[in-house]
């Protein structure tokens, strides 16, 4: 089994995914754009051989130089777990006749105008909305779709230029602060919490699903620093509250053509009970999302993924035995971390619970909390019980504090 794995080595998950493949028995063939001197020395025995671009987003650039390099070599498989990386992926499948999505079917993953099209021609419940590209039609849309509403980038990511709009006024401002980007998605406002549900699929059904909960919504974490966003896996699914979101996922992924890998899907409970499908990618959730997965439930989702990429197998266990959750942290102040507070107490109280404790340590420098959910570092804690795993996870969130600046 030949794979060529995209980008191995960066984002630093997809060097987990590479040990996967290697696992199951797969010589990876690694395309990346960092040198090959600087790939971890980890990562090195799983790699049969590795290419380096230029530029691994420039993809007729990478689409000529991996067609070089691999002719004479015969290759089964063609993969990425990494967002902008899915299309290239697909490009090349064509490219070399190789199993798996099309470029079409890659692209209902990743243009969300299509997404939601495809989905709502299934029959399932997508917010009310138009892709603009004037300010003329913002407001034309907007007076259909009355307050509040949405307005986002059709291609956006980590919830960047999204705006929730609830005025005339604010729509101007809105507007204002938006004319950089092109083509912009203007939506209804859906008012609710917010879920995941992720799997990993075969032919486009789950061996593997999850749900986790965002707490709060990730725009409100976005848009506020003083937040500790707080993401806790669902460890029972089968429950009112949850069971609509998997019902409409299980449908979603039918209407989008899944086939093999990870799906990652964002979708809305209103007040009613109603599931309403937010967006969903054919790769994994990022910002450890597979680890509280994998701390779920004592499993390897790195391997089993390469297993269903591979031989359409899945062997690792579904049965869900905690509630897994990470809370991020951002640090007061601007600069380099000074001090810590509140860790010792917590983990006094809680250190039973905690599988991880990755906050930035004093000396080093403030991540930009706008450009990775990963902030200033994270603990991660699990509980079999629901509502005492989200007490440790808020207790985190309140009682741990980061400071920097001098
Ligand atoms: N129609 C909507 N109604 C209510 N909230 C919305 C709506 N669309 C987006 N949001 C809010 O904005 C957030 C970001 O939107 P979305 O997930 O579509 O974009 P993104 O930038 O790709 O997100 P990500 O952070 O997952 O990369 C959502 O998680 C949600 O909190
Ligand atoms: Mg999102």
């Amino acid at each position: 089994m030949n794979v060529v794995f995209l980008a191995p080595s960066y984002p630093p998950e997809m060097q987990q995914y590479t040990r996967g493949l290697a696992e199951v028995g797969a010589n990876v063939f690694g395309v990346g754009d960092s040198a090959r001197q600087a790939l971890p020395k980890s990562l090195k025995p799983y790699l049969a051989d590795y290419l380096q671009v230029p530029r691994i987003m420039d993809e007729d650039d990478v689409i000529k130089r991996v067609s070089a390099w691999l002719r004479g070599r015969r290759i089964d498989r063609i993969l990425s777990n990494w967002e902008p990386l899915v299309i290239l992926a697909a490009r090349l499948r064509e490219r070399f006749g190789l199993p798996g999505m099309s470029v079409d079917t890659v692209t209902g993953f990743r243009d969300k105008m299509l997404m939601k099209d495809r989905v709502k021609a299934a029959g399932l419940r997508v917010p009310y909305a138009f892709k603009v590209k004037s300010e003329r039609e913002i407001r034309e849309a907007a007076e259909k779709i009355g307050y509040p509403l949405i307005l986002k980038p059709i291609s956006g990511a980590g919830s960047a230029d999204t705006y929730k709009v609830s005025s005339k006024a604010e729509l101007e401002s809105a507007i204002a602060a938006m004319r950089h980007v092109e083509v912009v998605s203007c939506e209804e406002f859906i008012d609710g919490e917010e879920f995941t549900y992720d799997t990993v699929c075969i032919d486009g059904k789950p061996a593997y699903e999850n749900v986790a909960s965002y707490l709060p919504p990730p725009l409100i974490a976005r848009s506020n620093e003083w937040v500790s966003p707080v993401i806790i896996t669902v460890r029972e699914l089968d429950q009112p509250k949850i069971k609509p979101g998997i019902v409409l996922g299980r449908k979603v992924l039918k209407a989008l053509g899944m086939g093999d890998g990870f799906t990652h899907m964002e979708w809305f409970l209103t007040k009613k009970g109603e599931a309403v499908f937010g967006e969903i990618g054919c790769r994994p959730g990022g910002a450890h999302l597979v680890d509280q997965m994998n701390y779920t439930g004592d499993v390897d989702l790195f391997r089993e993924w390469a297993r269903v990429a591979c031989w359409k197998s899945f062997e690792g266990s579904t049965k869900r035995k905690y509630n897994a959750g990470i809370v991020f942290k951002r640090a007061l102040g601007q600069g380099r971390i000074t001090k810590i507070t509140g860790l010792k107490d917590y983990m006094n109280r809680y250190g039973d619970y905690v599988v991880e404790e990755q906050l930035l340590r004093p000396g080093t420098m403030r991540r930009n909390w706008k450009q990775t959910l990963l902030s200033d570092g994270h603990l991660m804690i699990r509980h079999p019980n629901w509502d005492a795993a989200y007490k440790i996870a808020f207790a985190a969130a309140t009682d741990v504090t980061l400071y920097a600046g001098g």
